[in-house]
Formats: structure tokens, C-alpha cells, sequence
């Protein structure tokens, strides 16, 4: 049987889902009765979230936690975190703790740039050409003056319009590369809409634009952050030793992607976690982030590390488009709500604060993996969820906890000991 259909975005909520549960729901009260739990009983949040998407049918949680204690630059932060992985917050909150009374975090911004393009073919004479960008340059810039406006009052707007010739890659292919500054936005919008003015623009002299958009790659949007101190004060035993091994994995991780891409996965579980409850686009980030990476033709690790005169030093430089307005970080409540447990940063001090978390994370990943493995605290906090999918009641959970406290965990162990007990 077709499940095709037309009209469906027009159906009401109450219809989507009947239609949902009728072609695919293998028990279908069941399934009405766990969409409707998901929805919020305030009618005006739940409208809210119904119009961030199309054919919104319910809600999907993530748990939204809080990582007290980072230090970063001498102010105290607590950060808010968005994430299903059950060791990240954990991680993040451990590590603030321990930089904390170690100088806490250092961090910088390198730069703030932003890229947007429009694409177009040409099969004249280049000379032609760019003597005509030449001549048409300030007025591209003059078409997007009702655009730009707001934002060069804030300070930014568009930096400037290259004609860049790409036909040695792709014959008739030119671009324009435009260059921006889009200050606390993280600038989306406000760059597609100059990028398709100035494309009406060049589309009037007959040129053939293929497209019009901004660049996820951002690699002059860049911060740095770091922590050090003295090699005896970062571990309690047998310092030097693991603090070689913690900057081997760095080293490791810059010569072998395999590992470089786990340990970057690593970084972004802090990264990702702070965009989200931030509400700005982790896609985005993701994107740019791992591009950076490969930008030498080898894909390496984000952060460094090293030793020298008994200190030890780890850094991490990563470009981050963020914002602190626009978009969903002050539509959606908690987002909002994020932005000020953070202290209503800037778009700025945003990227300090996500990248100390993404250090944070790698610090973590790198220090159990360097000494006892990671499995130990993965697997400790996994229990929990374990000892839930079995609907253990609360004396079973106390007892399996107990059981487990100083035992190494594994699902089938986990699950043997609880049915044992309940025997
Ligand atoms: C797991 O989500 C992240 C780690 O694999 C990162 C790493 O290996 O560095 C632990």
C-alpha cells in the first residue's frame, strides 16, 4: 500500500499524526499517547515550537544540564549544556574544577571575518570582465546600503568584494568573494540577503549566476584557548611520565585521521553541547570546524600540546561562526535563558566560552584515555540508563548501583546481576 500523500503540511497537528500512527505506529495508542506526553501543556511555548519547523508533531527532548567552575580569563562561568552523551557534562565540570585553581582558562579571539560568495559563469574575455567589476565594485557595494545599514551602525557589514577567477578549476567559472563582518550575529541571513542583491545586480548585465551563498568555511573566524601549568601539578603520581603520553596523543593525533577523527569528535561533544543550548548552528560549526582540520590536505587534531621547561601547555584554535542575536538565540526561551546564565556575552566572548568547553572535553577524553581508559567512567555513568531500560524499581537501582560501585560495568553484567537479584 502507497504511503504517499499530498496536502500534509496542511493537515492539523491531531491529523498528522493520526495519518502517522494509521501507516506506520506498530501500536498506534501507544505511540498518539507518547507524542502527546512530548507536548508542552502552555499552549503559547508549544505554538512557539510548533512554528520553529514545518509538520511539527511533538517535541524531542535533549537534557539541558550545567557545568559550574570554568575560569576563563579571571571571570567565573557556568555553562549551559545541551547533550544525550552522558559523560560530557560530567567531563566538562570535572575539568573546569581542576583549571580552576591551575590559572583557569586563557583564551583569545583572532579574528572575526566571515565569507559569502556568489557563484557565476562567464565565457567572455576576463580582461572584460574584471575591467567591469572594476567600474561596478562601489556600486555593489551601494545596492546593499538599506541592508547594511543596521550592521554598520553596530560596527560591521561587508569588508569587501573580490572578483576571483576560477576558471584554471572549472571553465567559465568566476566568483565573487565578499568578505564580512557581521559583529554579535552569527550572520547568516544578513550575508544571503547582500549576496543575492549584489548577484540582481551583476544578473542585469547578462551575467549567469549559478548561486548565491555564505560560507560555512570560516577560518578567519578564529579563537584560540589554552591552559598550562607545571607538569608536577597535573597529575599526583608519575607526572612526567603520563603528561608525555597526554602530549604523544596530541602528537598521534596529528599525524593518524583516524584518531584525529575521534579526537576531534571528542572536542565536539563540548562544542556541540554549548551551540545547542546557545540555540545557534551546530551543522554550521560541524561543517567549518572539520574543514579547518583538513586545511593542510591532512586531517588533524584541533588542540596541541607540549612540554617545555617543565610546563605544560594545551591549546586549541577553532573557527566558530556564532551569535549572541538573531536566529533562535533569543526566540527560543532556553537559548535565551543560556545567554544569560553566560552573562549576555558578545558574539566574541561566546566563541572564548565555547572553545575552553571544547578544550575542556579534549582535556577529559585525553587524560583517562592516557592512564586508566576511558571505558571506567563511560560505563559509570551509563549504568544509570542501563539500570532504566531494565525498569528496575528503586531499591533494585540502589542495589545494582552499590553492586557496580568498584566493578567494571558492562551491559550484560549489568543485566545479569539485575536478574539475578530480582530471582
Ligand atoms: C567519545 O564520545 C569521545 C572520545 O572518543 C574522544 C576521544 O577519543 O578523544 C572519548
Amino acid at each position: 500500500m502507497s504511503k504517499q500523500i499530498s496536502g500534509f503540511s496542511k493537515f492539523t497537528k491531531e491529523e498528522k499524526i493520526n495519518w502517522l500512527s494509521k501507516n506506520y505506529f506498530i501500536h498506534k495508542e501507544q505511540g498518539i499517547k507518547t507524542l502527546n506526553s512530548y507536548l508542552n501543556s502552555d499552549e503559547k511555548l508549544q505554538d512557539l515550537h510548533d512554528d520553529f519547523i514545518e509538520n511539527t508533531i511533538s517535541n524531542f527532548y535533549f537534557p539541558y544540564a550545567v557545568a559550574p567552575n570554568f575560569v576563563i580569563n579571571g571571570k567565573d562561568y557556568t555553562i549551559p549544556m545541551v547533550t544525550e552523551e552522558s559523560s560530557v557534562v560530567a567531563a566538562a565540570a570535572l575539568v573546569a574544577k581542576f583549571w580552576s585553581t591551575r590559572g583557569g582558562f586563557k583564551t583569545t579571539v583572532i579574528s572575526t571575518t566571515k565569507i559569502g560568495q556568489v557563484h557565476f559563469m562567464f565565457n567572455g574575455n576576463s580582461n572584460e570582465l574584471e575591467a567591469y567589476f572594476i567600474a561596478i565594485k562601489s556600486e555593489l557595494f551601494k545596492v546593499t546600503e538599506s541592508i547594511t545599514k543596521n550592521m554598520r551602525k553596530r560596527g560591521g557589514g561587508i569588508l569587501d568584494i573580490e572578483l576571483r577567477n576560477k576558471t584554471n578549476d572549472l571553465k567559465d567559472y568566476y566568483q565573487l568573494h565578499i568578505t564580512f563582518e557581521t559583529m554579535d550575529s552569527m550572520g547568516a541571513n544578513f550575508i544571503n540577503s547582500c549576496l543575492e542583491t549584489i548577484a540582481n545586480r551583476f544578473k542585469k548585465d547578462g551575467i549567469n549566476i549559478v548561486m548565491s551563498i555564505l560560507s560555512n568555511y570560516v577560518p578567519d573566524c578564529l579563537v584560540r584557548a589554552e591552559v598550562s601549568c607545571k607538569v608536577e601539578n597535573l597529575y599526583k603520581e608519575n607526572a612526567k611520565h603520563y603528561a608525555q603520553n597526554f602530549v604523544n596523543a596530541l602528537n598521534i593525533a596529528n599525524v593518524e585521521p583516524h584518531r584525529a577523527v575521534t579526537h576531534n569528535k571528542g572536542i565536539m561533544n563540548g562544542i556541540d553541547s554549548v551551540v545547542i543550548a546557545t540555540g545557534n548552528d551546530f551543522r554550521a560549526v560541524e561543517a567549518g570546524v572539520h574543514a579547518y582540520a583538513a586545511r593542510s590536505g591532512t586531517y588533524k587534531s584541533l588542540s596541541n600540546a607540549k612540554i617545555e621547561d617543565g610546563v605544560f601547555s594545551f591549546w586549541i584554535e577553532i573557527p566558530l561562526a556564532l551569535g549572541t542575536v538573531g536566529g533562535l538565540t533569543k526566540l527560543h526561551p532556553l537559548a535565551k535563558l543560556s545567554l544569560e546564565v553566560l552573562q549576555n556575552p558578545s558574539a566574541k566572548e561566546l566563541m572564548q566560552v565555547v572553545a575552553c568547553v571544547g578544550l575542556a572535553q579534549n582535556f577529559a577524553a585525553l587524560r583517562a584515555l592516557t592512564t586508566t581508559g576511558i571505558q571506567k567512567g563511560h560505563m559509570k555513568m551509563h549504568l544509570g540508563n542501563i539500570i532504566k531500560q531494565l525498569g528496575a524499581t528503586k531499591e533494585e537501582t540502589a542495589y545494582l548501583l552499590d553492586y557496580f560501585a568498584n566493578k567494571t560495568v558492562s551491559h550484560s553484567d549489568v543485566v545479569a546481576e539485575f536478574e539475578k537479584n530480582r530471582k
